[in-house]
């Protein structure tokens, strides 16, 4: 049965690559939220999100860890069967979890599970210019990655906490090249996390590949948030990118639509979301 060509023709086809890649082009900006599991999957998908990422901040915002580092793949690929389950359209990201891809063998092995366990239609892997070998290896199985630079909570430990990555004139020009350097491994999709504005659109500029950002600016072609702190669900001192959707929303999925309109209208981020 040709589930796809049958689904393709309908009222909301599956997002692929080959719509992020349009949407880029046109300039219609992507909305992307995390996800954990079924429920909140059917909501994201009902609010029109493009994205879906079971993102390992499921380590902080489920299992109430300090840091993602806790999150085992087992755990991954559990919740992403979860929101497999639940979604339609949404194209399915799952991230690769610490010390999930130290070689490109257990990166291959581990990304496979995220595939065929868990659903998932990409894998996402926090990198900087040492992870390329890996992108090109997977991109090289045809597996669709996409490469997380800027804040990279996996590796808090080594650098010394979350801040914001890339203030620095050479930080800044090396992110560049790496995200270039990233893209010519194979990388489908770039997430830049918590960096200067400025930065976010020099990236967004300086590659053909879309570029998903979360306190990365306006200028990148599409936003990320955790789930969590878009329905206020989150307690505690939240990151100045974070706003609260349910503020004057009712409800969950309203809060949703809210985001996904926000993003798409470019009201989402605001100046004071921005670094
Ligand atoms: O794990 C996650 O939720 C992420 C987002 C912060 C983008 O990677």
């Amino acid at each position: 049965m040709y589930t796809h060509l049958q689904l393709r023709d309908s009222a909301r086809p599956p997002v692929t690559l080959s719509t992020l890649a349009n949407m880029k082009a046109t300039g219609e900006k992507i909305a992307c939220l995390t996800c954990y599991d079924a429920s909140f999957a059917a909501l994201v998908d009902e609010a029109d999100t493009d994205i879906a990422l079971v993102g390992d901040s499921l380590g902080m915002v489920i299992q109430g860890h300090d840091t993602t580092v806790p999150v085992t793949m087992d755990q991954m690929v559990y919740h992403c069967k979860a929101v497999a389950r639940g979604l339609s359209r949404p194209f399915l990201m799952a991230d690769l979890p610490f010390m999930s891809y130290p070689s490109k063998d257990i990166a291959l092995t581990n990304s496979v599970r995220l595939m065929q366990e868990g659903g998932a239609k990409m894998v996402k892997l926090e990198s900087g210019a040492g992870q390329a070998a890996i992108v090109e290896f997977l991109s090289s199985h045809d597996i669709a990655v996409c490469a997380h630079l800027g804040l990279r909570p996996q590796s808090v430990h080594k650098t010394g906490g979350f801040r914001v990555q890339g203030r620095e004139e050479e930080a800044a020009a090396r992110m560049i090249r790496d995200a270039k350097d990233l893209e010519s491994a194979g990388a489908d999709l770039l997430l830049l996390e918590c960096v200067p504005t400025a930065l976010g659109k020099a990236i967004t500029e300086a590659v053909r590949v879309p570029v998903i950002g979360i306190g990365a600016g306006p200028h990148v072609d599409g936003q990320v948030l955790v789930l969590y702190d878009v329905l206020d669900i989150t307690t505690g001192r939240k990151p100045r990118f974070v706003r609260n959707f349910m503020e004057g929303a009712g409800n969950n999925l309203q809060a949703l639509k809210n985001y996904v309109q926000a993003v798409k209208k470019g009201e989402y981020p605001a100046p004071e979301h921005n670094f």
